[in-house]
């Protein structure tokens, strides 16, 4: 094999007439002449000139879209517009015909609905090539971001009996003949049959047992794929997506809230500066999108400077309560514009208040802490007024919750007697209050939805478009 050079290392070299192969995927091909040849490295395509006087007819019949080339030939300045350099090949392989009469990609402007048909083919667009390197970027600097600091990461269980946020969203986790489930004699599943002998479910969180880890390696951060059943129709929510949830010990709420806006910095200014050529795309893309929009719904700021704007301002920090009290007094709230108004203290928050508070009110990303306990996870640590607990969520512009996390009950009396009040079975989770009893300390830690960070700095609108092959209800294609 020839050595091939990538197509965004040979735009970048600045080198010209030397001899170079290159090999990837047709995205047009012009006039018997020119090809624009894409190989996934770079948004760039590399124009290929082809003296097609001299190249076999039938070579040329098969230079279609789609098709996979290995392309050798002289790298030229170029003489043409849009593009500082040329391939004049010399000799032009087929490595995969693609029939033009049958790809379902033809080179023209497609629905992003309909891509997400034929989500097998979408990579090879501009707009998913920019997106699934944004999202490669983005999860390195997540790693990075945690090595840098000392943090550990723990690979927590995607099979486990406990249903983390208590929300009975889970996934059941079982090797029976569905059309012939063992019972006990009072007619209930028996689960002692089951591969696990007992009851389990995909994860919905690793947070329990990062919080296990945190208890000795003191700062861990898991990774990784989490599954919910919720029959969420919406375009911010999956049933599969990715979680990133960093467990501290010796942290309380402003430290955990500290470094998920330290965290969230970091990752946008790293996608910015290795991911440049891609979001200007992504940038011109949304600009687009949004000329077929009326005026009034047009963002104010381009995605660039939405992600510049979010890296040079304080993130505003507020409690539950207060932010109750700007909504109330609202103009959406006293117009009885908001689908669900705000009447009273203790009502959860939907995505049209949130929305409110960071598009309209703040016109920033904001971190709300202290939420009433009846509307947060048992695990929360109770304040002392008896009614909030040390939770905080991060709301972002376009998406509404980003973050959801708190300060843990380190207090095993308090936590035991929250569960007792919600049911939660204290047996089930005996290894978690273990922690309790032996060396408890104060910890906080949070969760960061991945798909939902991808959602922010690529501009796009949909869930179901960030994610290679979304799962969501009725759909588990490829
Ligand atoms: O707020 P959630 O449910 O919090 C937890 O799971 C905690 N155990 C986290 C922790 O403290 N360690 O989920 C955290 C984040 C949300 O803020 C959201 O960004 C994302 O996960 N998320 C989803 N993303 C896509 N699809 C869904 N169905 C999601 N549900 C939550
Ligand atoms: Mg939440």
């Amino acid at each position: 094999m020839s050595t091939r050079t990538k197509i965004k290392a040979l735009l970048e070299s600045g080198e010209v007439d030397i001899d170079v192969t290159v090999k990837g995927w047709v995205r047009t091909f012009r006039n018997n002449q020119f090809i624009a040849l894409n190989d996934g490295s770079t948004n760039n395509n590399l124009q290929i000139v082809v003296d097609f006087e001299n190249t076999d007819p039938a070579i040329l019949k098969r230079i279609t879209t789609g098709a996979a080339l290995s392309v050798s030939g002289r790298l030229v300045a170029s003489l043409g517009k849009g593009q500082s350099v040329d391939v004049k090949a010399t000799s032009i392989e087929i490595l995969g015909d693609s029939d033009p009469e049958k790809y379902p990609l033809q080179p023209k402007k497609h629905s992003l609905e309909f891509l997400r048909e034929i989500a097998h083919l979408r990579f090879r667009t501009n707009t998913f090539g920019a997106i699934f390197r944004v999202r490669n970027t983005l999860s390195f600097a997540i790693h990075t971001f945690f090595q840098e600091r000392g943090f550990v990461y723990l690979h927590t269980p995607v099979i486990t009996q406990s249903d983390a946020e208590g929300a009975g969203e889970a996934f059941h986790v079982t090797n029976f003949d569905l059309a012939n489930v063992p019972r006990t004699d009072t007619g209930e599943v028996d689960y002692k049959q089951d591969f696990f002998g007992k009851s389990t479910n995909l994860t919905v969180s690793g947070q329990l047992e990062g919080e296990l880890g945190a208890m000795a390696l003191s700062d861990i951060y898991t990774f990784g794929p989490t599954f919910r059943a919720e029959n969420s129709n919406t375009t911010r929510h999956l049933a599969e997506f990715w979680m990133i949830e960093p467990e501290m010990a010796f942290y309380d709420l402003k430290d955990n809230a500290d470094l998920a806006e330290d965290l969230l910095k970091y990752v946008i200014r790293y996608a910015l500066d290795k991911n440049k050529d891609d979001i200007e795309f992504l940038t011109q893309r949304l600009l687009e999108e949004e000329k077929q929009k009326p005026q009034n719904e047009r963002s104010e700021l381009t995605l660039l400077e939405k992600l510049q704007f979010c890296l040079d301002n304080d993130f505003e920090r507020l409690t539950y309560t207060e932010a109750i009290e700007i909504l109330k007094e609202s103009t959406p709230n006293k117009k009885k514009k908001f689908q669900y108004l705000i009447e009273g203290w203790g009502t959860d928050l939907q995505s049209e208040h949130e929305r409110y508070l960071v598009e309209k009110h703040f016109k920033k990303p904001v971190i709300l802490t202290d939420y009433p306990k009846e509307i947060k996870s048992f695990y929360m640590r109770q304040n002392d007024d008896g009614k909030t607990v040390a939770a905080m969520d991060i709301l972002f512009p376009g998406i509404g919750e980003i973050v959801g996390g708190s300060q843990r009950e380190e207090r095993l009396d308090k936590l035991e007697q929250r569960m007792d009040e919600i049911g939660i079975p204290k047996d089930e989770l005996w290894w978690y209050l273990d922690t309790r009893r032996f060396g408890g300390c104060p910890h906080a830690g949070f969760g960061l939805g991945f798909e939902r960070l991808v959602l922010f700095v690529t501009g796009m609108g949909n869930i179901r478009d960030v994610i290679p092959f979304p799962r969501f209800p009725k759909n588990a294609e490829f």
